[in-house]
């Protein structure tokens, strides 16, 4: 079982070397995976912060819904593993996992898939907000804006002291991001909008929402919704990455769910982050053909050069992402579905992992493909723009973002984030007026 309660029995000891002053941390155990050393105490105690500005060796929370070891390349939520998730569960089962810490009971399946379902559809009037955007705003752009207005339209939900509120939240967050992704895509085409169908499966009725047309029934490809559904169970959850720490913050200040999970779309956007599956197609279109390949491997080696090699290495992983190894061959079963028996993006991308994995540079600092490195040649082949990869990225993560969220809300105290800093400005000065400075 996970370990709710952190008790410590173990401690670390800090000397000032120039004082000789010593302080006692206590370290707490997790059920799997290296130990924190507790600081809260440090300043008060020594009258130092410590210094880590990317977070990169700091723990912010306890949380028991993921957990990654970036060495063996494992992914687990709730204990289970990714590749067994992706294998023999489905997006909806993952998400109510993920949301309540244990798989649900077939009828508590039923009841939530039947509530995820009747909250599909948005506010009308949210048509609107769609037309004051350009026909060629970056649709990322269009889901920051739209989903941080839909807390100016469900005012019975926004009460986060409320248990069953923020259940009503994160189940209209989970419900409504398919149909705007959806609404940001057809805008984009100048097509209608699709309204949600109930008798359509998550996946299936987001595919339906984009690629359908009024004009004629929509023929859902079983595969292509499978492969689609297993992109959403792989892109759900991640422990404390950027966005989910971005929203984790925004929550800490009391903010509304609405507009923490618009604050995690954000974060999401930067092509360091979400952002590099549609950098990854990018990226294999500037190289083109197979004999450029060496190029850009020895531009992304030069510290001069701000090239990387997008869809490679990770923050955390040091080893293969589990998630790169599914889509791999998730990526072969659509392409063979759609009848693709050689597509140039598909083999461009597998010499250049080829070339890259063989390379010193790559092998020495562990920099394997990662999660955006086929998501990409999948979603281009099911015909969605490169725009749209990173939006499939958030409709995604929104389960994890507000499964986090919920998580936070839950603890017994709910504190703001405030990191502090170390400051190396001006020391104090006198204001000198314009008159006498120049
Ligand atoms: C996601 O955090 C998460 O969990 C994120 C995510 C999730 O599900 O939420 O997994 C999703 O964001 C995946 C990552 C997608 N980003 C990319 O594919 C962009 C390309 N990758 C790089 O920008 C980079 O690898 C990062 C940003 C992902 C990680 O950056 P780090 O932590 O700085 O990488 P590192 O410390 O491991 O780098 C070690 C060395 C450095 O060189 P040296 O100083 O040792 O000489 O490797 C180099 C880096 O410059 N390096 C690369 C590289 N990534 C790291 N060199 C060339 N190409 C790259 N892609």
């Amino acid at each position: 079982m996970s370990k709710n309660k952190t008790t410590s029995h173990k401690s670390f000891t800090l000397t000032n070397d120039q004082t000789g002053q010593t302080v006692k941390l206590p370290v707490y155990e997790g059920t799997v995976g290296p130990s924190v050393i507790d600081i809260r105490k440090l300043y008060e105690e020594t009258g130092h912060f410590t210094m880590d500005p990317s977070f990169t060796a700091t723990g912010s929370c306890k949380s028991r819904i993921t957990y990654i070891d970036g060495d063996e390349g494992i992914l687990m939520h709730r204990g289970y593993s990714i590749e067994e998730l992706t294998e023999k569960s489905n997006f909806m089962e993952v998400s109510y996992l993920l949301l309540y810490g244990e798989p649900p009971t077939s009828g508590e399946y039923d009841d939530f898939v039947h509530n995820i379902t009747y909250h599909t559809m948005v506010h009308e009037q949210i048509h609107y907000f769609f037309r004051g955007f350009r026909r060629d705003a970056h649709p990322m752009a269009v889901m920051c804006g739209v989903v941080g207005a839909l807390s100016a339209f469900y005012h019975d939900s926004l009460d986060i002291w409320d248990p069953k509120q923020r259940e009503i939240s994160a189940h209209r967050l989970i419900a409504k991001m398919p149909t705007l992704a959806a609404m940001a895509y057809k805008y984009s085409l100048g097509q209608p909008f699709m309204y949600p169908r109930n008798d359509l499966n998550y996946a299936e009725n987001f595919l339906y929402m984009c690629f359908g047309v009024p004009a004629e029934p929509y023929k859902i490809n079983p595969v292509l919704a499978r492969a689609m559904d297993k992109i959403f169970i792989l892109h759900a959850d991640h422990e404390q990455n950027a966005s989910t720490s971005t929203v984790r913050l925004a929550g800490s200040s009391q903010a509304n769910p609405f507009a923490c999970i618009a604050s995690g779309i954000a974060s999401l956007w930067g092509p360091a982050h979400g952002g590099a599956n549609q950098a990854v197609l990018e990226m294999l279109a500037q190289i083109g053909t197979k004999d450029r390949i060496p190029e850009f491997i020895a531009r992304a080696k030069d510290k001069e050069d701000p090239f990387r090699l997008m869809g490679f290495g990770h923050r955390v992983y040091k080893n293969y992402d589990p998630r790169a190894q599914v889509l791999r061959s998730a990526a072969h079963e659509v392409l063979q579905e759609l009848g693709i028996t050689k597509d140039p993006m598909m083999e461009l991308a597998m010499e250049l992992e080829r070339i890259a994995l063989e390379d010193p540079y790559f092998v020495e600092r562990k920099l394997f493909p990662n999660v955006d490195f086929y998501s990409g040649i999948i979603l281009k082949a099911m015909g969605f723009p490169t725009s749209m990869f990173t939006v499939l990225f958030a409709l995604a993560r929104t389960v994890g973002w507000i499964s986090q969220w919920k998580e936070m809300m839950e603890e017994p105290t709910l504190k703001i984030g405030r990191p502090r800093q170390l400051y190396t400005g001006s020391p104090a000065r006198p204001y000198v007026s314009i008159k006498e400075r120049s």
